[in-house]
Order: structure tokens, then C-alpha cells, then sequence
């Protein structure tokens, strides 16, 4: 059984037995946030990123999900991407295809993956562009707040440095507020070339999920959700700068991963 409560501030935790438990709960939400969206708009528009996010999605192509989800109103898009070539064993567009998308009918011309020709300077503007397209003609909502698109959900994992799409600690991409996708050349973790969503737009989006499992993310979280007596360590924690507006933000972890929180601990 996972132990979930609620932060006042941090939004919701919840923290799995093990990883099949976390896996269930992960595409039961998602499933279930597919609909609602589908209801209210006619479009569900999901945000993905790399890393082992796309294991714990892997049920979404087995039976129930894979019949019950309205797989043609999918939109998806990426929270961040390395600049490789698509057939790239690094490419985050790569590894969701072939785990997830070219098993279920998500319609190709409903997947806005970065343009893997160009520099990657050109691959942010185009991709921000084509959101921005999208916005235009209402497929992504707008944000009814601040001038930036409203994602359904947006799927983050965090890295044991905190960093989460491709916002890593202290560096300058953390700090763009104009763009909705900005670029770096110097990704602390390799490759060095990446786009990434900027803060407002993960902080637009209806629903934000952060996956995390393992021991080695256990100070990263804590770090996030706690109530920390300095406030001024959030530009070295990229991922205590998550926080919606105007929407829902929920953490998915194991218990390793969770077992520096101070809830958690004083809940064994
Ligand atoms: C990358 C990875 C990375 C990943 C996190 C969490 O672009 O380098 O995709 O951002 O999402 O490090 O990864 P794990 O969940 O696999 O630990």
C-alpha cells in the first residue's frame, strides 16, 4: 500500500511499496487524466522526458489501457530532448517510440518532436514555434495566467542532482522566463547539446507529475518537498522550483527514493 498524504505547499506524495505498485498508480493517473482532458477539450496533451519515466509507463500498453485510452486524441510532446539525431540511442524521442508510441495509435502527425537537422539554437526556435502554432489554433490550451501553454500533464524524472526536464543546478536555463524552450551547449550531464521547457511552462501546465526511484534520489527529494530552514537553495535544486500556478502537482516514488522525507521517516 503506498503512503500518500498532501504538502501544504509541494503538492501530493505519494510513495509506492515497490516499483510494480508505482507503475500501476503512475498509468491509472495518467489514464484518468487522458479522459478528463479528452472530456473538457477534445485533446489530451501530454509532456514526456527521457530516463526511466517511460519503463513506469509501460503498462500503458497492455490490457486495460491499451483499449481504453482514446489513443487518437493524444498530443505529446517533449519536456526537454538532447540534440541528436532521432535514431539515436540518446534520443529521448527514441526511446519513447520504441517503448511506447509505435505500439499504440497515437497518430504521427500528433507527436511535435524536435527538428534533429539543424542547430540547437534553430531546434528550440522551431519547437517553440510549432507549440506556439498550436496554441494559436487551440489544440494546446493557452494559460488563462501568464503567457504560456497549458500542458494536461507534464511528466518529469529527477535526477539524483535534483535536475529535472533539462534544468540542472545553478545553471543560467533556470533563470529564462521569456522563452518557452531555451537551449544549452554545456548540459552538465551528457550530451552537452539539449532543449528544454523553461520553469513557467512546466509551471503553466494543469497537472505536473515528478517520478523518482531510488536510494540515490532520496536527498534530491527531500530537499524538494521539506520545509527547509533556507529558501535560497532552490536555484541549486532545480527541482524545488516545480510548483504549478494553476494546477496539480503530484511526486511518484518508491521508498528508497522517499526515505530521507521527514514524514516518511516518522511515519516508520
Ligand atoms: C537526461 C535524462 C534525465 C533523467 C533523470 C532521471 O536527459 O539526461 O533523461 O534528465 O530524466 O536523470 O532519470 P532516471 O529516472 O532514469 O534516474
Amino acid at each position: 500500500m503506498a503512503l500518500t498524504w498532501t504538502h501544504k505547499d509541494r503538492g501530493e506524495i505519494r510513495v509506492h511499496e515497490n516499483l510494480e505498485e508505482l507503475s500501476i498508480d503512475l498509468v491509472d493517473y495518467i489514464a484518468e487524466i487522458s479522459e478528463a482532458s479528452i472530456k473538457e477539450h477534445g485533446a489530451f496533451c501530454i509532456v514526456l522526458s527521457g530516463g526511466s519515466l517511460i519503463s513506469f509507463m509501460g503498462k500503458l500498453i497492455e490490457p486495460p489501457y491499451d483499449k481504453i485510452v482514446d489513443w487518437a486524441k493524444w498530443y505529446v510532446f517533449w519536456a526537454d530532448e538532447r540534440v541528436v539525431a532521432k535514431s539515436h540511442d540518446d534520443s529521448n524521442y527514441k526511446l519513447a517510440k520504441d517503448n511506447l508510441l509505435s505500439k499504440v495509435n497515437v497518430f504521427p502527425r500528433h507527436i511535435c518532436s524536435i527538428n534533429d537537422t539543424v542547430s540547437v539554437e534553430e531546434a528550440a526556435t522551431e519547437y517553440e514555434f510549432a507549440i506556439r502554432q498550436m496554441v494559436r489554433t487551440r489544440t494546446v490550451a493557452a494559460s488563462d495566467n501568464s503567457d504560456s501553454p497549458r500542458f494536461d500533464l507534464i511528466l518529469l524524472g529527477m535526477g539524483s542532482d535534483g535536475h529535472v526536464a533539462s534544468l540542472f543546478p545553478n545553471h543560467p536555463a533556470l533563470e529564462v522566463k521569456d522563452d518557452w524552450v531555451t537551449f544549452l551547449t554545456d548540459s552538465p550531464k551528457p550530451p552537452p547539446e539539449r532543449i528544454t521547457f523553461t520553469l513557467p511552462v512546466i509551471n503553466s501546465a494543469a497537472n505536473v507529475v515528478v517520478v523518482a526511484t531510488g536510494e540515490s534520489k532520496a536527498n534530491a527529494m527531500h530537499l524538494a518537498i521539506d520545509d527547509l530552514p533556507l529558501p535560497e537553495t532552490s536555484l541549486s535544486l532545480p527541482a524545488r522550483l516545480v510548483h504549478p500556478s494553476n494546477g496539480n502537482l503530484i511526486w511518484f516514488m518508491d521508498k528508497p527514493a522517499g526515505s530521507k522525507l521527514d514524514r516518511f521517516k516518522f511515519s516508520e
